[in-house]
């Protein structure tokens, strides 16, 4: 058995969504693209407590699984063929109900099985809250795997700078990985890496994400369009218009590289004149959403947010696969945030929803209550702090998260 000390005290655990700035589709040809962290987290508070007793609740998604710790055996490593084979691990007494919170429920057993079984740790409940809408593209997933897994690592002991240390990214990234793999079988690994490291990362397919060393945050207005979309299909449309026309399509993709490769390099010129490096972003967001309707995966909607974009004088591409999904709409830094609110009222009048966003943020962090302070006064805190997010949580929540408290 592999003894733990564990720290005591209820703590945050945070990771960031994700948005795709430049590169979609063409990223599946091996071209660059890349992603910045939205600042819409997950939260998983976590409560240790006296016992065995293990309580997961989403509220969100009607999850709430209690079970005894003792009951479920160390997952070691190279135990499964695959962290998506989880299911095998699941003994009696340890209950996951059907239904859409089976998969987030699916991902804590791995997790629990595989950092905190048979380490001596005691009970705890742990509540996760999610501001990021689930199946838009915004890495949500994702997010919950890496609050997660930075939740169990920091309770065991097994983080050395509460996740703030390249050490500690490493390793709560590689255990978020194996949660996605649970929930999406064969994940690229860019929407993880992101809610770990936060900022921007470059991507491309069969190499390790790189952090981009950017200084810049970027204000966005993401647009949800509401109108479902299947990946899968517009992936396949873009091949099957490849096979029908290599040449041509070969040199849009060449050009959305082209589009990453600036960008990267934007984010990454510390003395770039901001009013010439803020036009550029803007013109590489247009083209690269003219290159991608030119793939066919745009849609009316898509082009009615551009539209209105345009109307304030504001660049908007799609992002994700297509086809309806999310458009992101870039802000110039001077524009007041009325303006903001002025595109984003005149794009709800379309019935689309906007998410006011600042990408390029913060990756996971974990935030303790200070001193003595009781769990209530510090979900209560009136402040930008993160954790103020849990003064939402229903006041019986807490409490039954919290009993010794
Ligand atoms: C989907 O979010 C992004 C695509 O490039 C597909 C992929 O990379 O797997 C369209």
């Amino acid at each position: 058995m592999v003894v733990v000390q564990q720290d005591r005290r209820p703590f945050v655990a945070s990771a960031p969504g994700k948005v795709i700035m430049f590169g979609e589709h063409a990223v599946v040809y091996g071209k660059s693209a890349i992603a910045g962290s939205v600042d819409m987290r997950a939260y998983a508070l976590v409560v240790p407590h006296s016992g065995h007793a293990v309580r997961l609740v989403l509220p969100d998604i009607g999850v709430d699984i209690a079970f005894d710790g003792r009951r479920l055996p160390r997952v070691q490593p190279g135990a499964l063929a695959h962290p998506g084979d989880v299911e095998t691990l699941l003994a009696e007494g340890i209950d996951v109900p059907d239904g859409p919170g089976r998969m987030a429920a699916l991902v804590f057993v791995y997790l629990y099985g595989s950092l905190v079984a048979d380490t001596g740790a005691q009970g705890f409940s742990i509540c996760v809250r999610s501001l990021l809408p689930v199946g838009a593209g915004l890495g949500s997933s994702a997010a919950y795997s890496v609050a997660l897994s930075a939740a169990l690592l920091q309770l065991t002991g097994q983080l050395h700078g509460d996740g703030a240390s390249e050490g500690d990214r490493r390793l709560i990234n590689g255990w978020a990985f194996q949660g996605e793999q649970v929930a999406h079988g064969t994940p690229s690994g860019i929407d993880n890496s992101v809610a770990t490291y936060g900022g921007f990362l470059e991507y491309t397919k069969g190499r390790d994400p790189a952090p981009l060393q950017s200084t810049r945050a970027l204000r966005v207005v993401i647009t949800n369009t509401n109108v479902p979309k299947s990946t899968k299909a517009l992936v396949a449309g873009v091949r099957a218009l490849r096979d029908a026309h290599p040449a041509i399509v070969d040199s849009i993709l060449d050009a959305i590289h082209s589009v990453s490769t600036t960008a990267a390099e934007l984010f990454q010129a510390p003395d770039a004149d901001d009013s010439d490096a803020e036009q550029r972003l803007h013109d590489i967001v247009r083209v690269n959403h003219g290159l991608l309707m030119a793939l066919g995966v745009s849609h009316p909607s898509l082009e009615r947010v551009r539209d209105i974009a345009a109307r304030y004088r504001m660049a908007s591409k799609l992002t994700g696969a297509g086809g309806g999904g999310c458009a992101l709409t870039l802000v110039p830094s001077g524009a007041p945030k009325s303006a903001t609110a002025e595109v984003a009222a005149a794009m709800a009048a379309d019935g689309f929803e906007c998410y006011d966003t600042v990408v390029g943020g913060a990756g996971v962090s974990i935030a303790y209550a200070v001193g003595a302070e009781s769990i209530e006064a510090w979900i209560g805190k009136q402040s930008s702090d993160p954790v103020a997010v849990f003064a939402a949580l229903p006041a019986a929540t807490i409490a039954s998260l919290a009993p010794s408290l």
